[in-house]
C-alpha cells in the first residue's frame, strides 16, 4: 500500500491505492482545511506536494480552475480530488 508522509512532522500513513490525500490526512489525524466536506467546492483543502507528484492522479481542468479561482499555486493539489497511487510527501502552510 502507498505511504503518505506529512511534513514537516514526518508522520506517515499507509493507505489503499486510490485513497484521496484528504482521506489520508484524516486517517493520519492531520487537520485539513475544508468548508465543503470534500465535495470539491471550497478549494480550501489544497496541499503542496513535496515528493511523489508522479504517484498522484492527474490534475484535471476542473482542479486547475479551482486552484486558480482560490489563488493557490498551480502546483498545489486539491486534496479531496487527488488520489494516491504510490508513495508521496505533502505539506500545508499550517502543519
Ligand atoms: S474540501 Fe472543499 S474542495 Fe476539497
Amino acid at each position: 500500500m502507498p505511504i503518505v508522509t506529512f511534513l514537516p512532522s514526518g508522520k506517515k500513513v499507509n493507505v489503499p491505492s486510490g485513497t484521496t490525500l484528504f482521506e489520508a490526512a484524516r486517517q493520519a489525524g492531520m487537520p485539513i482545511a475544508s468548508s465543503c466536506s470534500a465535495n470539491f467546492v471550497c478549494g480550501r483543502c489544497n496541499v503542496q506536494v513535496v515528493v511523489g507528484r508522479h504517484n498522484l492522479s492527474e490534475q484535471g481542468q476542473p482542479e486547475k480552475a479551482l486552484l486558480a479561482r482560490e489563488k493557490h499555486p498551480p502546483t498545489d493539489r486539491i486534496s479531496c480530488q487527488t488520489r494516491v497511487m504510490g508513495n508521496c510527501s505533502i505539506t500545508t502552510r499550517y502543519w
